[in-house]
């Protein structure tokens, strides 16, 4: 049997939506992309929500709307992916990698304080990884004491919440991915979401090269545009947030099957280590990611792989061990002793909506195979 890591769960509805626009005359940024902004501002309980062309974007977009450039220092955690890093060299500012909670791999709060009240960074972006969020209300506290803007990753976590708190809620700006891998999807695509009125008109046009109207918005009528600054072209398509609308309609469905599959592999798994569910009120994991820690992960995986199923590991080095960050910083093994661990073990699973019940039992059986449980 194979089984891979990811299927994505596009059907005919989506298919339909994205035929519908090809049919008409817009697929650059239009109605589509307003209508899905509407509908996941209220799924998140936010004001706004723009779209954009990648989770990377968004969050590139959030750093330049707050001004954040030369000279400024951004906090972010040392497990993650690279872009969470990579916005702030792109925003011309300098990362400070915090090392991760050993148990859950979420950035370490404790660690985050003694760094922020050292070097008061003008901005930090906690990553809520695999799909559980930081804590934003203590998050929310530090920012007060210390001056620093949040800016939330959210690629892992579009149906989480924490202590009854979902991203974009509290902080300045909560960015997500539609990326082919992600719980929905427009192959690439993303999302900024906020409460603060004052982002709105500059962020939509930082996304489009600074114009002042868009093509939508110009069209029919013979109108001059101006370009206040500079921007990006970091817009959606029309197609692809028409595609997103009837998945968003279906998240949650999807998402507890999610859960579902998460809770079977634990049980079936018994003493094999996995990262920690936070058991809180008012507190859900998006489930984008489930995975087991294991020693000699490079052969466990191997031999995995070799048996049909299709394994990842999110994340394999931590971010500042990554050959340019190490080459430019200077940083080396042993200064994110927790992110190491978990970089050297994990392996991430087949997780998706549909992934059968056939399917499920082989990854069990092979895993335990492998690791000498049967
Ligand atoms: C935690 C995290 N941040 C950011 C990104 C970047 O998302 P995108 O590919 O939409 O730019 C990803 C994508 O995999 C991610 O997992």
């Amino acid at each position: 049997m194979k089984v891979p890591f990811y299927r994505h769960s596009v059907g005919e509805e989506e298919i339909r939506a994205v035929v519908e626009v090809l049919r008409s005359p817009f697929l650059t940024t239009a109605e589509k992309n307003e209508e899905f902004e509407t509908l996941l501002a209220d799924y998140l309980g936010v004001r706004y929500a723009l779209t954009t062309s990648s989770c990377t974007s968004a969050l590139h977009l959030a750093l330049l709307a707050l001004g954040i450039g030369e000279g400024d220092e951004v906090v972010v955690p040392a497990l993650t992916f690279m872009a969470t890093a990579n916005v702030v060299i792109h925003a011309g500012a300098t990362p400070i990698f915090v090392d991760v909670e050993g148990e859950t791999g979420l950035m370490d709060l404790n660690h985050l304080e003694d760094i922020v009240r050292k070097r008061r960074p003008r901005a930090v972006i906690p990553v809520h990884i695999y799909g559980q969020m930081v804590d934003m209300e203590v998050l929310m506290e530090l920012s007060e004491k210390y001056g620093f803007h949040i800016i939330e990753d959210a690629a892992h976590s579009l149906e989480s919440t924490r202590k009854g708190i979902r991203p974009g809620q509290l902080s300045r700006f909560a960015c997500f991915s539609f990326y082919a891998t992600k719980n929905i999807t427009s192959g690439e695509g993303g999302a900024i979401a906020f409460n603060d009125p004052a982002y709105y008109e500059r962020l939509k046009r930082l996304r489009l090269h600074g114009m002042s109207l868009s093509a939508k918005e110009r069209h029919g009528r013979f109108v001059k545009y101006d370009m206040p600054e500079p921007g990006w072209k970091y817009n959606m398509t029309n197609f692809q947030a028409a595609m997103l609308i009837p998945q968003l309609k279906r998240i949650e469905e999807m998402r507890d099957r999610r859960a579902a599959i998460v809770r079977r592999y634990r049980r079936a798994f018994g003493s094999i280590s996995f990262p920690r569910i936070i058991d809180e009120e008012g507190t859900r994991s998006a489930h984008h990611l489930t995975g087991i820690l294991v020693e000699d992960r490079e052969r466990i995986a191997l031999e995995i792989t070799r048996r049909g199923v299709g394994i990842s590991a999110h994340y394999p080095t931590p971010v500042p061990l990554l050959s340019w960050y190490r080459k430019t910083f200077g940083f080396q093994r042993g200064m994110f002793p927790r992110a190491e661990h978990i970089a050297d073990r994990i392996i991430t699973l087949p997780l998706y909506p549909s992934l059968t019940d056939g399917e499920q039992d082989y990854v069990i059986e092979t895993v335990k195979e492998v690791l000498g449980m049967m």
